[in-house]
């Protein structure tokens, strides 16, 4: 029997429609649940529908926090940075550490390089040795029947910058891969680079069927697919602090400059070493990284990816970021695969990341690549910074304070006090509902 939980033209019916199938199927307070939904709605249906165009089968709007983290000193320009997350601290440790370096000659970025990468694979059971040797012709037809495509990016400086045939038939059987770089300038430009590399399966396809050098047993070329990759271990930027070791200053716990950064640069070298430790510490660089990148409307899980991916790129998973204690001077830094854009996709549709581009100044995809690495570095060093001295469930669950007497109903004068309670003291859920409960004993005690 069918369940009635399943539909057939979904996406056909209206907004409302497809509410309403959904509240009477899945909840059990359908008019309660409908309302709830609604107020998240845009006031501005023409907001609305600009966000709604993002996506299918919209039904509300999900909100999540738009913080900023100020006093971000990068090459010497300030720059206040837009953090979308939805995670205590995350904010308050990247502006800890914008503040921390921001005295200390604040934080450099260089960007390495922009290439980004894209691939056709194909089958074929054909002489390797011919389509090599007329690789060259592949080439220029190549080239030249996706000008239509590339000529207005080539204007802006970018287009198609190397095309290489790669035997994998060690492999697979019957499998060749083309491999081609771009320069997208300030576009992330997966869809530039999707719509070449499709033109490139079509051009390829012909080319083997039609070309003298192959005979009629070699003609038949399957495309697999064509696709760019988000690994694109040569759109690099790096991104550091340093300063004399006595410049650090003194931290929590009576702690020295000295011992601190001898114990911070060992925090680091546990996660080069340790993949457990290491997808910690890289989950707390991309707390930053994240939340600028979805501030910027950028694709965060290409960038999450490709980051990833690099972590591992000696064969084992380790910390992104490198420390040195050398010649009395702490330097910090990050080398990371960085694949986004200022122009095109959502960043100026989104009318939030419109803005959070003009609040760092319109930057470049270069300039950006540097902010957003920088951010996740500040984060990560701040994080190291907590672990290694006072521990981050003090200042963790400080933040977390105000989530839990939003879930315990807390009025306000009731937060003023547990806030004012918890002043000095290791916050938890019980040790707070427990506090909440003497309170309101005692109110209730006063009112009667
Ligand atoms: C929490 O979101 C991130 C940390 O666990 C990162 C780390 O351990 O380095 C604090």
């Amino acid at each position: 029997m069918k369940s009635k939980k399943t539909i057939s033209g979904f996406s056909k019916l209206s907004k409302i429609d497809k509410i309403k199938w959904i509240v009477k199927h899945f909840f059990t307070e359908p008019d309660v649940v409908m309302h709830e939904l609604k107020s998240y709605w845009l006031a501005d249906d023409e907001q609305q529908r600009v966000l709604d165009g993002f996506s299918e089968n919209t039904i509300s709007n999900y909100y999540m926090p738009y913080g900023v983290a100020p006093n971000f000193v990068i090459n010497g320009q300030t720059y206040c940075v837009p953090m979308v997350i939805e995670e205590s601290s995350v904010v308050a440790a990247a502006s800890a550490a914008a503040k921390f370096w921001m005295d200390k000659g604040g934080f450099k970025a260089e960007v390495i390089d922009t290439q980004k990468v894209g691939q056709v694979h194909f089958s074929w059971n054909g002489d390797f040795q011919k389509l090599k040797s007329v690789f060259e012709e592949l080439e220029n037809a190549l080239r030249e029947e996706t000008t239509h495509i590339t000529a207005n990016m080539q204007k802006r400086g970018g287009g198609i910058l190397n095309i290489e045939l790669i035997d994998y038939t060690a492999a697979e059987e019957d499998y060749y891969q083309l491999k081609a770089t771009f320069e997208t300038c300030d576009s992330m430009g997966a869809n530039f680079i999707n719509s070449v590399l499709e033109q490139f399966g079509r051009t390829l396809t012909s080319f083997v069927a039609t070309h003298s050098v192959f005979n009629d047993s070699e003609r038949d070329l399957t495309v697999i697919m064509a696709i760019l990759s988000n690994y694109t271990p040569d759109c690099l930027v790096r991104v550091w602090v340093e300063c004399p070791i006595e410049k650090l200053g003194n931290f929590p716990e009576g702690m020295d400059a000295k011992t601190f950064a001898e114990k911070f640069c060992k925090a680091v070298q546990i996660a080069q070493i340790d993949p457990y430790r290491a997808t910690t510490h890289n989950k707390g660089i991309f707390n930053g990284i994240d939340s600028l990148v979805l501030a910027t409307a950028n694709d965060f899980r290409a960038i999450e990816a490709c980051g990833h991916t690099y972590a591992a790129r000696d064969g084992q998973y380790r910390s992104l970021s490198n420390c040195s204690v050398e010649n009395g001077r702490f330097k910090f830094w990050m080398d990371l695969p960085l694949a986004v854009g200022t122009v095109g996709g959502l960043t100026k549709l989104h009318p939030i990341a419109k803005r959070s581009l003009e609040l760092l100044g319109n930057p470049s995809a270069k300039e950006l690549m540097g902010i957003i690495a920088v951010v996740g570095l500040a984060q990560n060093f701040s994080a190291l910074r907590s672990l290694i001295t006072t521990g981050i469930q003090k200042g963790h669950m400080k933040m977390h304070l105000l989530n839990i007497l939003n879930h315990l109903n807390a009025t306000d004068a009731q937060v003023e006090k547990v806030v004012t309670h918890f002043e000095d003291k290791l916050v938890s859920f019980t040790a707070v509902r427990e506090y909440l409960a003497t309170i309101s004993t005692s109110e209730k005690m006063t009112i009667s």
